[in-house]
């Protein structure tokens, strides 16, 4: 593990470490977008030049396609391969049920597309994204730009009624004008406070017309890995039902995670 990182990318480092384990030789692999998978691609890379790994991978966005490709990571898409053994992303936000917020990044269509495509999926995350009730970190809502003031007044329609602490939307910004998505649409960030119950949110956005997809992974997820930045790792695994402690060894990672 390279010593200059600090201690929240260390934390990111050491649960990709982990989550790789999860791959095995021939595997079709949906490789996340964001802070977090950068450290996973990485790492897959650097397992295909030392351990001669043989892996396909479906890339959740252009960005992570573009790191991908440099890491030597044999990519397809998700049509020329239709179903995938295991997806490695981070999230935004996981609570005990292991339902998830993620779209931060603004790639939550394709990554929602290629984590449901998938046997499993493993969330790799750091201790601060866990809690309660989802909703603290405000949940990102595509929408295609035509009528999308009305398709945003509908939103705040909807959330009159909803299950939900605070009700204000926002147009995400990328810099001067608003962000676009990989597929060119906007992102609405919605900021709800609590969300008490995301199930019938999840339904209620979708069926807003202009709504693309939202941000809300709900019973996709099968594990999650939260590392910490002194190798100590914390995995809740949906499908055993088990919480279990474990240590990644930092001195054998030196190089695989290296910019
Ligand atoms: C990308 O759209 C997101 O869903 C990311 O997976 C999420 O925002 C986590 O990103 P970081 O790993 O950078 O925190």
């Amino acid at each position: 593990m390279p010593a200059d990182l600090d201690p929240s990318d260390k934390a990111k480092a050491v649960a990709a470490r982990r989550a790789l384990d999860y791959v095995q030789d021939g595997m079709r692999i949906g490789l996340g977008t964001g802070s977090t998978a950068n450290f996973m691609v990485r790492g897959l890379g650097e397992m295909i030049r030392r351990d001669g790994l043989r892996v396909t991978g479906v890339p959740t966005s252009d960005r992570t396609a573009k790191l991908a490709a440099e890491c030597g990571i044999p990519l397809a898409t998700l049509d020329e391969l239709r179903w995938l053994d295991l997806t490695i992303d981070g999230a935004d936000e996981f609570d005990g049920d292991l339902n998830l917020i993620k779209g931060g990044g603004g790639a939550l269509l394709q990554e929602k597309i290629v984590a449901t495509a998938s046997d499993m999926m493993v969330v790799i995350t750091d201790p601060a994204k866990k809690v309660e009730h989802l909703g603290a970190f405000p949940l990102p809502v595509e929408v295609i730009p035509f009528g999308w003031q009305t398709t945003k007044g509908l939103i705040e329609e909807s959330l009159v009624g909803a299950d939900v602490t605070g009700r204000t939307v926002t147009l995400r910004q990328g810099g001067d004008a608003p962000f676009r998505t990989d597929e060119g649409n906007l992102i609405l960030d919605l900021h709800l406070r609590r969300i008490d119950n995301p199930n019938q949110l999840a339904l209620a956005l979708n069926q807003i017309p202009g709504v693309v997809e939202n941000g809300l992974f709900l019973d996709i997820c099968d594990v999650v890995v939260i590392g910490a930045a002194d190798g100590a790792v914390e995995l809740h695994d949906s499908l055993a039902g088990t919480v279990t402690q474990e240590r990644v060894d930092l001195a054998r990672e030196e190089n695989i995670f290296r910019d």
